[in-house]
């Protein structure tokens, strides 16, 4: 094959050199260069005919579609996430952490799919050796199930024309001979994803594309793959934890609303359907400095405990952690609970924990925050049965979050009997009254009065 013409090219300012260069003369910006293919001229025009018909404006009413036909990837939490199942002919980018269980996962959906479809897993990270090796451990076995151990993406194209379903892990170790740079730069992975894309959407395979998030937390290189990709999914969690969440964060054929809860066994990762206790610790209610809220996440309710520490700080300035609430969230509810409510933390280290690797990323997690801070500092436990949520904002106030009533259900669902709720959210809740008791306040010294 002959070498394609390429140039190196500033992702800043589109300054384009002959050379990799480390720093770019136009912009002056650093290690912004990033190699592309250049195409031939003729290529770039369209031909005359084909612009007339595609630009021509079509009546709305006159636009035809097909229902999307979708396939169920065997695992139900997955096909949630996806929209109702894998559409075909899309493009799927399952992104995450190291270890998290990409490949666990997408062993099984592959193994699932080649019951009725033929399907090619192509593992350029690992030997078929190993990846037969997780799947004896995963007890799947298929003949349709075909494993390619192959990093050059131009050799393997002939294979995945046969196939229906193509599993890529990852694009971080695939290579085009189009491109002289190694695998896993920007340039490599974008020209990767955007053959693959021209594969799925001229021949109607489906690919599922594994990427590794890097230390920034975005995908390598940073974003250059979620505009092409029609679905990017993220795996959440810590490592350590059995529990993952798997997020969204692009959907073409669905809601980003979704999210899917994930357990890993050595069996495999399965979906786990009973999620709402997995966020709460058993010995709860007993011990001060944790409360309980219920969180949105996607479409789902769940009751996540948010465990807070405090000890005398032995510096001058106290020490801030958290984890899974961030960190200048916390600080600033830190001050307003010192400042509106009196409450002494200026001289206490504090360390804030969200049970099970969860991120609560909403604000209307503030109020338990605030509830479980002030159980730490007056050293008294909340109660096993209470419940507290609704956004803090800098004066005091207690503003009113959306789903309110769905809260209020969920908590009602898991046994709590009081819920601290913000004010404004009591209209859309009277249904509860009676049932539940609902504690409404407008500031935050108010729920300090209800709870001790
Ligand atoms: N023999 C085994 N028994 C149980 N769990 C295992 C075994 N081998 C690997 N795992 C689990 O599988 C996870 C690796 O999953 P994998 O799908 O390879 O991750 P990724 O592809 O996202 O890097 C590890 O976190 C590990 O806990
Ligand atoms: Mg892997």
């Amino acid at each position: 094959m002959s070498k394609a013409l390429t140039q190196f090219v500033c992702t800043e300012c589109g300054y384009a050199s002959a050379k990799w260069l480390g720093k770019c003369p136009s912009c002056g910006k650093f290690n912004t260069l990033c190699e592309e293919v250049v195409a031939p001229a003729e290529t770039k025009k369209p031909s005359r005919a084909f612009s007339a018909l595609s630009s021509r404006p079509v009546p709305l009413s006159q636009v035809t579609f097909e229902k999307i036909p979708r396939v169920s990837s065997g695992i139900e939490e997955l096909d949630v996430v996806l929209g109702g199942g894998i559409v075909r002919g899309s493009l799927v980018l399952v992104g995450g952490d190291p270890g998290i269980g990409k490949s666990t996962l997408l062993t099984q959906v592959s193994a699932h799919l080649a019951k009725a479809h033929k399907v090619l897993y192509l593992s350029a990270e690992e030997s078929c050796g190993q990846v037969k090796l997780r799947c004896e451990r995963l007890g799947l076995n298929s003949d349709n199930l075909y494993l390619l151990n192959e990093t050059n993406i131009d050799l393997a194209e002939e294979a995945f024309l046969d196939a229906e379903f193509v599993v890529i892990d990852s694009i971080q170790a695939v290579y085009t001979e189009a491109l002289s740079s190694a695998a896993g730069s920007v340039g490599q992975v974008r020209e990767c994803a955007a053959k693959l894309m021209r594969i799925a959407k001229s021949k109607g395979i489906t690919f599922f594309i594994v990427g590794h998030v890097t230390k920034e937390g975005t995908l390598a290189g940073p974003k250059v793959l979620e505009h092409i990709m029609d679905t990017v999914l993220y795996f959440e969690g810590e490592r350590t934890e059995n529990f993952k969440i798997l997020r969204a964060v692009k959907n073409r054929f669905g809601s980003v609303q979704e999210v899917g809860v994930f357990e890993m066994t050595g069996e495999g990762i399965f979906g786990v359907s009973d999620y709402s206790a997995l966020f709460l610790s058993d010995t709860r209610g007993e011990a001060a400095g944790a409360a309980v809220t219920p969180s949105e996440t996607g479409n789902r309710c769940m009751m996540v405990e948010i465990q807070t520490l405090m000890a005398k700080s032995s510096y001058g300035l106290p020490r801030r952690m958290s984890l899974g609430v961030d960190l200048n969230r916390m600080i600033v509810l830190i001050a307003v609970l010192e400042k509106r409510c009196g409450l002494p933390l200026g001289t206490q280290d504090i360390y804030l924990n969200a049970m099970g690797g969860i991120r609560l990323n909403e604000p209307s997690a503030d109020l338990a925050v605030l509830a479980a801070l002030a159980s730490a500092e007056k050293m008294t436990p909340i109660g096993k049965e209470v419940a507290v949520f609704g956004e803090v904002g800098l004066t005091g106030e207690v503003r009113a979050v959306n789903f309110a009533d769905k809260r209020v259900n969920e908590c009602m669902k898991m046994g709590f009997r009081r819920v601290i709720l913000p004010a404004k959210n009591m209209k859309a809740c009277e249904k509860f009254k009676g049932k539940i008791e609902l504690v409404p306040v407008s500031y935050v010294s108010q729920m300090i009065k209800a709870l001790f």
